[in-house]
């Protein structure tokens, strides 16, 4: 047992004495080969694939790193996630490798990519296997390894939908080391820049994505600390910003909202007195909203917030409810007390619940009451959806919603005002009250004479 323990300690002091140690490793030149056969099997001879290149000198690595960014393909809100087509390009130099031969002029050549040693890179952000479409692997004169490797990756991307479907995201492609720290690696970019070509610069746009615009490239290079004050690991960013192009949702979702919520201002023009074509076309309008509500939920993740498209849906929706309520209140006030009222003593009812004396006038509460609710709201229920649209979809400060709140109520005011003067004008119906004695010795009999216009 103590032999054990005894050889176990001189294993690890072996070993953390090497590990520990200052080797400066050998720098090779390989010369005079007259083919690349026989070249790679000299240079990897002697390789040791699992050591980093300076390993033991205290050096860290520095492996550059590229995107070469071929097409964005699609942003999915559902998932999360977007899905882009790049190239992944790595170099970094390794001195056990540098030869010199006639054979090349200068070129790289091609080597077996399990024979050397290769850096763990991999996307901190990404949200399924990376497998690579195809790679190359090649070596320079100078012991100069470039790497590239072309995936169709996908993802993770930290969405705000709050603006939907005007709404920007930036999109973050994140490198790190899997394994080896900042001591022992660091990434840089490559000096001719970290994603070619610049998307930005580059009048071609290689980014170009149907549903968006490339605002913005920017690159970062920091370092990323997994456990806090334990392994810190160098880690470059990409980040990508993008603008929705939202022309879809608009001609697919906005204006035919708008047009429905317009739609439920028409029912304002229909006789209170045709009960089912009022309750009719508000209901059918209300099951075309709920049925967009239907279609928006397939488009959009499900989040804590509310998105701009949401709030215009929302809004439609309670235009077309209010339109109903509106005609609730209408008809209770038109027709309040006419179904349980007995024939007989009906008109007598009538005169005294619906008629009030207002000097000599008798008004008809029950008809202007209506009149000026349905007239108005034809006016200001159109105000009202356009107000809620910009409320919605135009990028307004506190300020200019709280103007285009004054604005709407002044508006209101103004069409009330108006069509109240206008119903007082025509509309009202005054009626006068004659007592005539009937002539079969009965009672005197009110008899109401409906005329318009004022007397
Ligand atoms: C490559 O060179 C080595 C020795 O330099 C030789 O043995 C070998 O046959 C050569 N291979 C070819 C394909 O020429
Ligand atoms: C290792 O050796 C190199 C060159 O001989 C020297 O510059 C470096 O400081 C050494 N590192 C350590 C950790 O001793
Ligand atoms: C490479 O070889 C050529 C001739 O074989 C020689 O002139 C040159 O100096 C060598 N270069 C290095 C870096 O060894
Ligand atoms: C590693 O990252 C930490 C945190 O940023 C930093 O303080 C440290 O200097 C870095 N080490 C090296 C070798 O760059
Ligand atoms: C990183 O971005 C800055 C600002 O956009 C730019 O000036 C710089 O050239 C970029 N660096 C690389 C390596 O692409």
């Amino acid at each position: 047992m103590r032999n054990v323990v005894v050889a176990a300690c001189i294993a690890l002091t072996c070993v953390l004495g090497v590990y520990g140690q200052n080797i400066t490793l050998p720098t090779t030149v390989v010369t005079g080969y007259t083919n690349l056969t026989a070249l790679e099997l000299s240079l990897f001879s002697k390789y040791d694939a699992l050591s980093r290149p300076g390993a033991g000198t205290g050096d860290p690595t520095v492996i550059q790193c590229q995107l070469k960014l071929n097409k964005f393909e699609d942003l999915d809100p559902l998932a999360g996630t977007f899905t882009m087509d790049l190239y992944l390009r790595l170099q970094w130099t390794d001195p056990r490798l540098v030869f010199n031969t006639s054979l090349l002029d200068g070129e790289a050549f091609h080597v077996d990519p399990d024979l050397a040693w290769k850096p763990d890179i991999y996307f901190y952000n990404e949200a399924a296997a990376m497998t690579a479409l195809d790679a190359s692997f090649k070596l320079k004169a100078a012991g100069l390894l470039y790497w590239s490797r072309h995936f169709l990756m996908v993802f993770a991307a930290d969405l705000d939908l709050t603006k939907f479907p005007y709404d920007s995201q930036s999109l973050d492609l994140q490198l790190v080391s899997y394994s080896y720290d900042n001591a022992t690696i660091i990434l840089d970019w490559f000096s001719t820049g970290a994603v070619f070509p610049d998307p930005i610069s580059d009048p071609t746009n290689p980014l170009k994505a149907d549903l968006w615009t490339i605002n913005s490239v920017d690159n970062s290079s920091t370092n990323m600390n997994e456990v806090v004050g334990q392994t810190d690991y160098s880690l470059l960013t990409v980040s990508i910003g993008v603008t929705r192009i939202p022309t879809y949702y608009v001609t697919r979702y906005i204006i035919p909202l708008f047009v429905i919520a317009l739609a439920s201002s028409a029912q304002y023009w229909i006789d209170s007195a045709a009960v089912s074509t009022r309750v009719g076309a508000g209901v059918t309008l209300l099951l075309a909203i709920v049925s967009f509500m239907f279609l928006l939920s397939g488009d959009l993740p499900k989040v804590s917030y509310n998105t701009r498209m949401d709030n215009f849906v929302l809004a439609c929706f309670f235009f077309i409810f209010f339109g109903l309520c509106e005609f609730a209140v209408v008809h209770w006030i038109s027709f309040e007390g006419e179904d349980t009222a007995e024939p007989g003593n009906k008109n007598e009812q009538a005169e005294h619940a619906e008629f009030e004396r207002d000097g000599s006038i008798l008004v008809d509460k029950k008809r202007w009451i209506p009149q000026l609710m349905d007239t108005s709201l034809r006016f200001i229920q159109p105000v009202g959806v356009v107000v809620a649209w910009a409320m919605c979809f135009a990028d307004l400060s506190t300020g200019g919603i709280a103007g285009l709140w004054v604005a709407f109520v002044v508006v209101s005011l103004f069409i009330l005002a108006w069509i109240y003067h206008d119903i007082s004008g025509y509309g009202i119906v005054r009626n006068e009250v004659h007592e005539v004695h009937v002539e079969d010795g009965g009672s005197p009999e009110t008899i109401v004479h409906e005329s318009h216009g004022v007397h």
